[in-house]
């Protein structure tokens, strides 16, 4: 069985999104994907789910999901759709819709979503829009779906002219993370979901940073005994922002941390070779150091978040894109507000703040001789 080096079976753990009548529980655990169909069939009253998965996701794991639905009285149907950010397009919501036209879901039937935040995203936007709304079930596969995109309620799908500019909020009601299904994730995608741990920490909570810092390594290597309190803790700070803003009114814009200037580099690669975790990487550390050159931060706060980011094997610094790239890309952020940007600096570990500046101030002049000597350890990036 897999992971029984690491011993004793964790506690399952479970983490509410308090939303009202919309609220929701995150379940972590070990080996339960076999249990889900139970709590969906429970907290849905569905007698018909479509599992939408990708092939590499759904090769390993989607039999699991259907037969424990089909355990709990279901009718199933598994609906692959091609990996990749490409992917999350309106020609795959069409063929979803289609799909679940041909298999007969109606008004009471559930849409689950087994894989990372690309297939949350999808197939939470056709839940959202097909006959006005399906109940929706997320099982994230990557960390960075566990901690970050299956809370929340946002659920989108990409425009040939930029990512995520069609969505709804849609709250799932009911997210089901089983660990174990990280050990086939590939390490690359492993750390870049890191990187929004450390985020969530270095906006809410610094015991828990502190805690990640010491138990990098562990994490790393899938320790459940570490990984599963780290996640779960993740989860809920995500699910406490949410909670408090969730149509981001002013809190769960501290989220964005790093990810001004990270959508920039995501951007500017051209949404390859760069994943989104090691732009936010970037970002972040880009943001620690502004936040201690505005004298908002205290000395030291910048490397301390770039040594754990390393730990992880995260990049650190932007890459060498000239500096008018970068300005003509922080104007076309949606968060911008006229000339000037809603940008997150930190006040210390453990404390975000949302500050307003222009691109000209995120950015300043000198900027790229200062640091075109950490370009070389830029990894995936191009240059
Ligand atoms: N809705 C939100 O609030 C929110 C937040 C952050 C990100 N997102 C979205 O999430 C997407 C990125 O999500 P992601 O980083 O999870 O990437 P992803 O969904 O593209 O998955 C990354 C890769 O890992 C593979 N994979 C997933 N789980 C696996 C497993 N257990 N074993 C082996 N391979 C596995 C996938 O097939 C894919 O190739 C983007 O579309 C982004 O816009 C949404
Ligand atoms: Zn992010």
């Amino acid at each position: 069985m897999k992971g029984r080096a690491h011993g004793r079976v964790p506690r399952p753990r479970s983490v509410r999104v308090e939303l009202g009548e919309r609220s929701y529980p995150v379940r972590l655990g070990r080996g339960t994907l076999g249990e889900v169909g139970r709590e969906i069939e429970r907290r849905t009253k569905a007698s018909r789910a479509a599992l939408v998965t990708v092939p590499g996701v759904g090769r390993r794991y989607a039999a699991r999901a259907l037969r424990s639905l089909r355990g709990a009285g279901l009718r199933t149907v598994r609906i692959d759709v091609p990996d990749g950010d490409r992917t999350k397009n309106l020609e795959q919501v069409g063929h979803l819709y289609s799909a679940f036209l041909a298999h007969g879901l109606d008004r009471s039937s559930v849409v689950v979503a087994l894989g990372g935040g690309m297939v949350g995203d999808l197939a939470g936007f056709a839940a959202a829009s097909y006959l006005r709304g399906v109940s929706f079930v997320q099982i994230p596969t990557t960390v960075l779906a566990m901690v970050d995109a299956s809370i929340g309620g946002k659920v989108a799908v990409n425009l040939p002219q930029g990512k995520n500019l069609v969505g709804a909020f849609h709250q799932p009601r009911l997210v089901w993370i089983d660990v174990d299904v990280l050990q086939t994730l590939p390490r690359r995608q492993l750390a870049a979901g890191f990187a929004e741990v450390v985020k969530a920490g270095a906006l809410w909570d610094a015991d828990f940073f502190a805690r990640v810092e010491r138990d990098a390594e562990a994490l790393l290597a899938l320790d459940p005994q570490r990984l599963m309190p780290v996640l779960a803790r993740a989860c809920a700070i995500k699910a406490e922002v949410v909670s408090r803003d969730e149509r981001e009114g002013g809190l769960r814009m501290l989220l964005n941390l790093g990810h001004t200037l990270g959508h920039a580099v995501e951007a500017l690669a051209g949404y390859e070779g760069v994943l989104h975790g090691e732009a936010v990487a970037m970002g972040m550390v880009h943001a620690a150091r502004r936040s201690e050159s505005l004298e908002l931060a205290p000395r030291g706060t910048a490397e301390r978040l770039e040594t754990l980011l390393k730990c992880f094997g995260l990049p650190t610094e932007l890459p060498a894109y000239p500096r008018s790239a970068y300005l003509e890309a922080l104007r076309v952020d949606k968060k911008s507000r006229g000339s000037r940007l809603r940008y997150i600096a930190l006040r210390d570990i453990g404390r975000a703040e949302a500050v307003t500046l222009t691109p000209a101030r995120i950015l300043p002049a000198g900027w790229e001789n200062r640091k075109r000597r950490g370009v070389g350890r830029t990894r995936g990036a191009k240059v």
